[in-house]
């Protein structure tokens, strides 16, 4: 090694300043460098991540190759290897629950693909390695056991605590296994805070990534409740581009806005349709507009689904799962799972938090 013309120093300088997608902080300083050896002009690098920025590991190995090749000039090959840093979550909030982020995903208005859209997120950041819970919190139109093809009814621990439904790794609770759907439709908002606030301190979530939450349409009680709860990461406002929806879709963020849950984009979902038989693009209901809206909202914009009939079979068959499996819908909802685990990593580095004082 010592015959390596690499200055490991140049090295040993990037990786201090290299950000953890997770902290903001430098990957040195986080204890994340797991080694470095350079042999003649080629150097190899590994580095650990969390799990938790399971959806930016290939985006940060791809961005610190780079950075090491242009620092170093030279002919020789540098490559990063990544690996699983362990760093589990903390409690968050007052009610035992355990999670680095928590995401709220809503729409101004029902049958825009909300659901769909929040099961798709976490089945998404799942499949790429993240602990994920998925909360059903629409108590109006409990849907994600449906699209997940999920019958089983929870249990309860002898200590009384509900444990979520394993759906192949994704932990899934929903207000539909509690309240028969007639009995919440005349709830009115004290009721569903208390159910709320039971429903998430009394659920065995475990050690989690990410918690992502149906919320029901429109409604703002549920929101404020969530937010007096624990400290939201932010929400994902949901759309399609009819002018109506994007109304709506405005509404939704101001509902947001007002209760202090920072934004953190828009989808707009079935955006457009490619048709089977001849790959044309039908733009059924306009297009761009979700985008265009949310850059006025200054909220991101995290991506566009389009309409695909598979994509409505499967969430009858239970198999939303599927779509992540397919390559005529994968890409889109990756990139918006991408998207927003990004804007979260931006965000963070932008704000390093401070260490932690809870283990005091
Ligand atoms: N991109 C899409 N392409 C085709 N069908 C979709 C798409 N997104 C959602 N759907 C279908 O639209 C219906 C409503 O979706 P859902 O997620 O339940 O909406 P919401 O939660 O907003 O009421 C479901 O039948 C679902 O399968
Ligand atoms: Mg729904």
């Amino acid at each position: 090694m010592s015959e390596s013309p690499i200055d490991l120093s140049v090295v040993d300088n990037l990786l201090q300043e290299f950000a953890d997608p997770e902290t903001g902080r430098g990957l040195k300083t986080m204890g994340q460098v797991v080694d470095v050896a350079a042999q003649g002009n080629d150097l190899e690098v590994t580095i650990g991540l969390t799990t938790y920025s399971a959806p930016l590991w290939e985006h940060t190995r791809e961005r610190l190759a780079e950075q090491l090749q242009a620092k170093l000039g030279g002919t020789g090959n540098v490559s990063v290897k990544v690996v699983e840093h362990d760093r589990p979550a903390e409690p968050i909030g007052g009610i035992g629950l355990t999670a680095k982020s928590v995401i709220a995903v809503g729409s101004g208005k029902g049958g825009v693909g909300k659901s769909t859209i929040a099961a798709s997120l976490a089945l998404g950041l799942k499949r790429v390695g993240a602990k994920v819970g998925l909360m059903d919190a629409d108590v109006y139109g409990p849907s994600i056991p449906h699209l997940l093809g999920v019958n089983e009814q929870p249990t309860a621990s002898p200590e009384k605590r509900l444990q979520p439904i394993d759906a192949d790794g994704l932990k899934v609770m929903s207000m539909g296994f509690l309240v028969p759907a007639e009995e919440a439709v005349i709830w009115r908002g004290p009721m569903l805070h208390g159910a709320i606030t039971q429903f998430l301190r009394d659920t065995d979530w475990g050690n989690l990534d990410y918690l992502i939450i149906d919320m029901p349409p429109g409604t703002g009680d549920i929101a404020l409740t969530l937010s007096q709860l624990l400290p939201l990461t932010g929400a994902v406002v949901v759309c399609t581009p009819q002018d109506v929806a994007l109304l709506d879709a405005v509404k939704a963020v101001a509902m947001f806005r007002k209760v202090n849950i920072p934004l953190l984009g828009i989808v707009e979902n079935m955006s457009f349709f490619l048709c089977p038989d001849n790959g044309k693009r039908y733009d059924i209901f306009g297009s761009g507009g979700a985008r265009q809206k949310a850059e006025a909202m200054d909220v991101p914009f995290l991506g566009e689904v389009p309409i695909q009939i598979p994509i409505r079979e499967r969430g009858d068959a239970g198999d939303t799962a599927g779509n992540l499996a397919d390559q005529e819908s994968a890409p889109y909802l990756e990139r918006i799972c991408f998207s927003l685990a990004q804007n979260i990593a931006n965000s963070k580095a932008a704000d390093p938090p401070m260490p932690s004082l809870s283990v005091l």
